[in-house]
């Protein structure tokens, strides 16, 4: 474990902006103050500016129509403005920056070449991929599964739908073949788009083969379109299988871009939450984009010129925000990277720095932390006097790394945009401003334009001054989600019940005497585990799927590099002996309904978890014996069996 007496230490160091920085920033300390008030005390004058940053066909008469009453939730922003986004993020470009590079491609093998992708080229390839899911059908609200590696095709992909008027929803190329059903089956798309293979980290997986498997459980009308990444060899059904390319063959790069309304809806994307199976979070296009466009320039410092690379994978809401929609909107140059920080080896982040000059590095804590373990060789390799802000997401990031990452990545020089977000909040909520705010390690300090950060009690009472609790958000911003796809109760229900009036993010939080924010972790039954946001009851659900399980309960635990690993108590079926061999198959078998970032860490057999009287898992004594706390296990007298924790305890990963 780190040394956590060093690092609270380190958490009070306070680290003011350069004079370099400070310099150019879009904003000082005295600018974010004046800023920050006016967005909060004329929410409709702030935005109805800010959205002006967007080519709209139509003008929105209405900046903000939303209220988080409980009983009326609705969040509507721009209504009557319409537009397009990827009229935004590419034509309105080409005037005056056609032949810059939007897209820098970084393959998975440093020995293939990168690819630069310009303004021009992508209006071209998004124009001919619009058309070609045209030829397949698809029009203005149809959805479409996006399964794809990091490459150039995937933002082609996600920019087409968005042309077009199509809703994407793209399913993490991590994600198994059931995983990937019924994301399908919950949008009811009409076509998935994949790729042949996957390469990364130097190994391939079988996407075709996953989305063969993956349709056997869907409707026999979806289409699979299939981009070629590696040339392997691949099933094919001829009723149902596109190659992209003999399509492509057949169109134009003709396609005008279809005017939305600024609520229609951009993309779905599915993520986990403390209860039951993913939900599909969906986000419209003026807000979000208005919002993608603004964090992404103001966090980032984004200026003129800048090769931005966000190290996330597409899949995720970092990926959607801050490599494809934030940054194109911005006129910017993007780099996709294929790979993992690890692959060839420990310095291949820095490698790519060097080779491509980027100005901002936005990663998540758990690669700093394992390339932290690599020790310091492999970053001073590289040049990289060309960084100018390091970005970390996902995750509190512990002072240590923060440390590690400020002195050796950015050599004392750069500052550190801790950001916390969330795929809800379709951009960054609390962050610092580079040039504006002081940084403290730890903490993701200070909330964005618009956004009120509320700490409150379990009972829902405001919280002031310096105060530790829940983290709420009082009012809307134009980022914010809109429903879960299908079922807008289950996004009354998840966000807006418990505290009534405000939008409840499901995250610990601290606030402290100079009203920096310092999430803690998440409060529900959702963990982190390397920056992937993991439902317990998902887990759950898998392990007692199989045949030999009888129940099971899933909590997280400190993990050193990932923030968060996965402790699973198993009840087997009576008469199933726990073997080694079970052990490894049930391990294999979540991998298989999930993904391999759902795979336990820790399998314990527990012949009987702690259940109270009425039945319900006691998940606080499990998760104290998954973190070896066992001294403040509290009151375990309502227990229906107390002595099923001596057993635990006694067979607990820490007992060995
Ligand atoms: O617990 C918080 C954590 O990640 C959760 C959101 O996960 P997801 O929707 O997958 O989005 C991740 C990328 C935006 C949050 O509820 N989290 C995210 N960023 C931070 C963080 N925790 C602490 N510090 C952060 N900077």
């Amino acid at each position: 474990m780190a040394d956590h007496s060093a690092d609270a230490a380190v958490a009070k160091t306070i680290y003011p902006p350069s004079d370099l920085i400070a310099a150019s920033a879009h904003v000082d300390a005295d600018g974010y103050e004046a800023l920050y008030s006016k967005s909060v005390e004329d929410p409709d004058g702030f935005w109805g500016e800010q959205a002006l940053r967007l080519d709209w066909i139509k003008p929105f008469n209405t900046v903000k129509n939303t209220s988080f009453a409980y009983g009326n939730v609705s969040i509507k922003w721009f209504e009557e403005g319409t537009l397009n986004v990827a009229a935004n993020c590419i034509d309105r470009h080409l005037a005056t920056r056609g032949d810059q590079t939007a897209i820098i491609w970084e393959p998975d093998s440093p020995e293939d070449a990168a690819q630069h992708i310009t303004y021009k080229q992508l209006h071209e390839e998004v124009s001919v991929f619009a058309n070609v899911l045209k030829e397949l059908g698809i029009g203005k609200g149809d959805r479409v599964v996006i399964y794809l590696p990091m490459i150039p095709a995937a933002a082609y992909a996600m920019l087409a739908c968005a042309r077009i008027g199509a809703i994407h929803s793209i399913v993490f190329a991590g994600f198994s073949a059931d995983a990937l059903a019924d994301r399908i089956n919950g949008s009811d798309a009409k076509v998935v788009i994949t790729a042949d293979g996957a390469p990364r980290g130097g190994r391939v997986t079988h996407l075709k083969t996953n989305c063969d498997q993956a349709l056997r459980r869907c409707d026999d009308h979806v289409k699979l379109l299939v981009v070629k990444r590696t040339g392997e060899q691949t099933t094919w059904d001829d009723k149902r299988d596109v190659h992209f390319e003999d399509i492509r063959k057949t169109v134009t790069a003709d396609c005008p871009a279809e005017e939305m309304s600024a609520e229609d809806p951009l993309f779905i994307l599915y993520t986990s939450g403390s209860t039951g199976q993913p939900k599909g979070v969906v986000h419209t296009s003026g807000g979000y984009l208005t919002y993608a466009a603004m964090t992404h320039q103001y966090v980032f410092d984004y200026q003129e010129g800048d090769i931005y690379w966000c190290t996330a994978d597409v899949g995720w809401v970092t990926g959607h925000s801050y490599i494809v929609y934030g940054p194109l909107a911005n006129g910017a140059t993007t780099v996709m990277f294929e790979g993992v920080p690890t692959y060839p080896d420990a310095g291949r982040f820095w490698q790519v720095c060097e080779k491509h000059k980027v100005t901002q590095f936005y990663t998540a804590p758990t690669a700093i932390r394992a390339l932290m373990g690599k020790g310091t060789a492999p970053v001073e390799g590289s040049d990289l006097s060309s960084l100018r802000i390091l970005g970390s997401v996902g995750e509190p990031i512990n002072p240590e790394a923060w440390t590690w990452y400020n002195e050796n990545v950015g050599k004392g020089k750069c500052p550190i945009v801790d950001t916390w977000w969330q795929t809800e909040t379709g951009g960054i909520l609390i962050a610092p401003l580079p040039g504006a705010i002081p940084t403290k390690p730890g903490s993701a300090t200070k909330p964005f334009f618009g956004v009120q950060p509320i700490i409150l009690d379990d009972k829902g009472n405001e919280l002031v001054g310096a105060t530790e609790g829940v983290l709420a958000i009082k009012d809307s911003w134009p980022g914010q989600m809109r429903t879960v796809w299908g079922d807008h109760e289950r996004f009354v229900q998840t966000y807006f019940e418990m505290f009534k009036g405000y939008y409840f993010t499901g995250d610990g939080c601290r606030r402290d005497e100079d009203g920096y924010y310092w999430i803690t972790g998440r409060v529900d039954d959702v963990i982190n585990v390397s920056g992937h946001r993991m439902g317990t009851a998902e887990v759950e659900s898998a392990l007692v799927a199989h045949a030999a399980v009888s129940e099971a309960a899933v909590v997280g635990y400190p993990h050193d590099i990932k923030g968060q690993g996965i402790y699973a108590y198993v009840t087997l079926m009576e008469g199933v002996e726990a073997t080694e061999e079970l052990r490894k198959e049930l391990e294999t078998w979540v991998r298989t309904e999930i993904g391999p970032i759902a795979k336990p860490d820790v399998i314990q057999w527990a012949p009987g978890l702690p259940k109270t009287r009425s039945g319900k898992i006691m998940r606080r004594i499990l998760r104290k014996i998954a973190e070896n706390d066992t001294g403040s296990l509290g009151d375990t007298s309502t227990l229906a069996e107390p002595a099923v924790v001596d057993d635990l305890i006694a067979n607990s990963v820490h007992a060995k």
